[in-house]
């Protein structure tokens, strides 16, 4: 049986005061629209049976724009008539059998099992409503039921009576519905109501007319219903979200200094305990291995750090890999292309980028090595930079085990600096040496004795 999921998508959303709109603002890096997408996408449903919709409208091309690429159909509303109204733009493309998921853009944490229980309900020719109960139902269509407790209609807030008001039992506006009865019902819908809207919610009363059960779902938690309209509520679900996160790295072993204090922007992937200390930022796909400790204060992107290995305070890692017993930092920066074998070590104030530290090699303190490959046990003294720029092309430095690099030496790429060489302190390299050979390539020094110092004129 397919399966037809609509996002309504087409809103202002001008209380974001943002040029931006507002299903494109984000919750964990990511569009709250994406949020939706991806957990419509894991729907126990075979893909091949699913088309997803969505209705689109205020700054539609940006929306379309960003989520060009993903097998999704849009609709546009260019006039927002009403959610019942929004439904009907994308009702041409959706079949006349199967079920409807209705979804919205800027409810973005509703889970997929959520919208499962709801979908399954559809699928037995009933109407499957999420609704939930709330101390304060101000601003929300009220579930109104009969004295068996059956659901007879939606009443907005603005049509309900006072009677109505009273209710706490809310529509969270999510819902799936048999496409033979939801492309009847649209069609039938009027605006004869309070905001001149053509209402979703009126289906409702439409389907008890047509004697098809309205079954009701509670989600799992409050937030999973909770709409976005201002960056305070951005904020609050953001903050929500990443509590969430925090829960799943701690339930995969994570020990967390501060569950309050970290941030998931991306995914990260926990193999065995690691220890996480306070305001560690994690982008894209991270992967921590067991033994894994990483210290206050560090962004951590794309990256993968082993077993065993040390990141410590104040430190960034991006589209690097760390093999396993490393130590970096603390103040160290692995720019992409940094991969560092077994057991090495970067120092602070060391940047890397595109380059390959050997096993158990060292950049303890003060350096740039960037396009370079460095072999084991190397020694990389104190302010060590490679030079591998000339201000159009870059060059690269290449280090064979075992040498020794002296402090505050500058190498001037294209270099190739032999296995066991040793290069003098404050050396500007600039030809190849050979292995095993010692390079010393600075001025000589000069002692003048009884040297007098200028004086003040
Ligand atoms: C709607 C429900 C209400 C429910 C509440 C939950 C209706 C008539 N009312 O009210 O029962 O309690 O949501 O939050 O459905 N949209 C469009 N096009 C339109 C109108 C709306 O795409 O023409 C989108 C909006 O961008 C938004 C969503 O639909 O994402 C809900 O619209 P909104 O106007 O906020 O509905 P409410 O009045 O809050
Ligand atoms: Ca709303």
């Amino acid at each position: 049986m397919s399966t037809d999921i609509i996002i309504l998508a087409a809103g202002k959303g001008s209380r974001m005061r943002s040029s931006q709109p507002k299903v494109l603002h984000k919750i964990g890096a990511k569009e709250m629209v994406q949020h939706v997408i991806d957990q419509a996408n894991s729907l126990d449903i075979c893909k091949k049976e699913m088309t997803m919709h969505v209705v689109v409208g205020h700054e539609a091309q940006q929306v379309e724009d960003t989520l060009s690429g993903q097998n999704v159909i849009f609709a546009l509303q260019s006039e927002q008539l009403g959610t019942g109204h929004a439904v009907g733009q994308a009702l041409k493309n959706v079949s006349s059998d199967g079920v409807s998921l209705i979804l919205y853009g800027d409810v973005p944490l509703t889970q997929s099992a959520t919208m499962q229980s709801l979908v399954d309900i559809a699928k037995q020719d009933q109407l499957g409503l999420l609704t939930v109960t709330l101390d304060d139902p101000n601003g929300y269509g009220r579930i109104v039921r009969n004295d068996n407790s059956e659901v007879q209609a939606i009443v907005e807030q603005k049509d309900a009576n006072a009677d109505q008001l009273k209710i706490c039992e809310i529509n969270t506006g999510i819902m799936a519905v048999p496409n033979k009865f939801l492309h009847k019902w649209i069609n039938q819908l009027s605006n004869e109501n309070a905001q001149g809207e053509y209402y979703l919610t009126d289906i409702i009363a439409m389907a008890v007319a047509d004697q098809v059960a309205v079954v009701t779902r509670a989600p799992a938690s409050e937030q999973e219903v909770q709409g976005v309209n201002d960056k305070v509520q951005l904020a609050t679900l953001e903050r929500y979200y990443q509590l969430q996160q925090a829960k799943q790295l701690m339930l995969a072993g994570a020990t967390l200094a501060d569950p309050q204090r970290i941030d998931v922007r991306g995914d990260v992937q926990i193999e065995g305990e690691v220890f996480i200390d306070i305001n560690v930022i994690f982008e894209g796909k991270v992967t921590l291995q067991s033994g894994v400790h990483i210290g206050a204060n560090c962004i951590i992107k794309d990256a993968t750090i082993g077993a065993n290995s040390l990141i410590k305070a104040n430190s960034m890692v991006e589209q690097s890999l760390v093999a396993e017993n490393c130590e970096v930092g603390p103040y160290a920066r692995l720019r992409p292309g940094t991969e560092l074998s077994d057991s090495a070590k970067i120092g602070n104030f060391v940047e890397t980028k595109k380059a390959l530290i050997g096993k158990g090699s060292k950049v303890n303190h003060l350096s740039y090595i960037g396009d370079a490959s460095i072999g084991e046990k190397v020694n990389i003294g104190a302010g060590t930079i490679t030079c591998n720029y000339d201000g159009v092309n870059k060059f690269k430095t290449t280090i064979g085990s075992g040498a020794f690099i002296g402090s505050n030496s500058s190498l001037v790429a294209p270099i190739n600096i032999g296995a066991g060489a040793t290069v003098g302190a404050g050396s500007t390299a600039t030809k190849d040496i050979e292995e095993n050979q010692l390079a010393v390539g600075r001025g000589k020094q000069v002692n003048l004795k009884n040297w007098q110092r200028p004086v003040k004129q």
